[in-house]
């Protein structure tokens, strides 16, 4: 659905996106994750035909962003960063506002602009000056105007930035559920996100792709990957310490300094980042250990993400 040959764009000296490719198939969520300044806005951009690219193209459901500008934007619904609008507009004018722009007229316009409406609940503030609204709702009326036409696609631009957490939750329910009818490029510094939304992840940094995967693929290359934090009571640290260290499948130990009176936790690395849950479970069972806590990670994103876009 979205096809991204070697896009590049340069502002002055300035290479914002240098070489992206990628792809997003139909049906998937992919997380566009990068620092502020990776370039995630102007590809997005770019593949709205906003602004066109220095070197390389693009395919939106086959038409290319260099030769069928118009075809693409057909394709696409567009949530541009922050949410512009029209602050002086009533929601459901500024809607009906966009229909028309659209070519729509009459009682295919009343239709289009009932069900967006329905779509992301906005029933209670259609005759509200955008202006007056809070920044959730504000978010949902750019984003009924980005699903007016029923795009195949969806590229959304930070549609959770600056929301409060039950807004946040809102808006993600809302693009899960929209994942079932559109192919959907959403992009995030938010690292939650990804991990509650997407099907793939690609990061960014310095305008290049430095990462791509599944959430878990990415995971998966964190330094916490299976490591195993369990909380013992009655140890004596020190010797606790030792014990862990001379376990075969474990490759390091850590002390967690978060002890409580009696208490005792400590992370064990495995080796080679496998799985040693079974076989810690086992141990600490025949050593009639008393586990206050035992828990699996299945490795920090946030870890990843700094590991891969790191400033040196
Ligand atoms: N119109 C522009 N003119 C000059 N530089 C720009 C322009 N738009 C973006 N940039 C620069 O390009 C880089 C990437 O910006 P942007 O795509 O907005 O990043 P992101 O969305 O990932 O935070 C930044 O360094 C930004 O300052
Ligand atoms: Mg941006």
């Amino acid at each position: 659905m979205i096809s991204v040959n070697s896009l590049s764009k340069k502002f002055n000296n300035l290479l914002a996106v240098d070489q992206v490719s990628f792809e997003v198939k139909q049906g998937e969520i992919l997380g566009f994750l990068g620092p502020n300044g990776a370039g995630k806005t102007t590809t997005m951009k770019m593949l709205t035909c906003f602004i066109p690219p220095s070197s390389g193209n693009a395919e939106i459901c086959g038409y290319s962003i260099l030769d069928d500008p118009l075809k693409v934007r057909n394709q696409i619904g567009y949530l541009p960063e922050s949410a512009p609008s029209y602050d002086e507009m009533l929601v459901g004018e500024f809607l009906k506002f966009v229909a028309e722009i659209r070519g729509y007229s009459g009682m295919e316009l009343k239709r289009r602009v009932g069900i967006v409406i329905e779509k992301t609940s906005l029933n209670d503030v259609e005759n509200q000056m955008i202006d007056t609204l809070s920044k959730g709702f504000r978010q949902r009326t750019c984003l009924a105007q980005a699903l007016l036409h029923d795009p195949p696609v969806l590229i959304l631009d930070e549609p959770t930035d600056g929301l409060d957490p039950n807004q946040k939750h809102e808006v993600r329910c809302l693009i899960k559920e929209m994942s079932e009818e559109h192919t959907i490029l959403i992009s995030t510094h938010i690292l939650e996100e990804v991990e509650a939304v997407c099907t793939n992840t690609m990061i960014i940094a310095k305008g290049k792709v430095v990462g791509y995967g599944t959430p878990d693929e990415l995971l998966s290359r964190s330094m916490y990957r299976n490591s195993v934090t369990v909380s013992l009571k009655d140890e004596e640290p020190r010797k606790l310490l030792n014990e862990f260290n001379q376990l075969d499948f474990v490759y390091s130990v850590e002390h967690l300094q978060e002890d409580r009176e009696n208490v005792v936790t400590m992370r064990l690395y495995p080796n080679n980042k496998e799985s040693i849950s079974m076989k810690l479970e086992e141990y600490l069972f025949e050593k009639k250990a008393q586990l206050e806590h035992f828990s699996v990670d299945r490795g920090k994103l946030d870890e990843v993400f700094r590991q891969l876009t790191a400033v040196d």
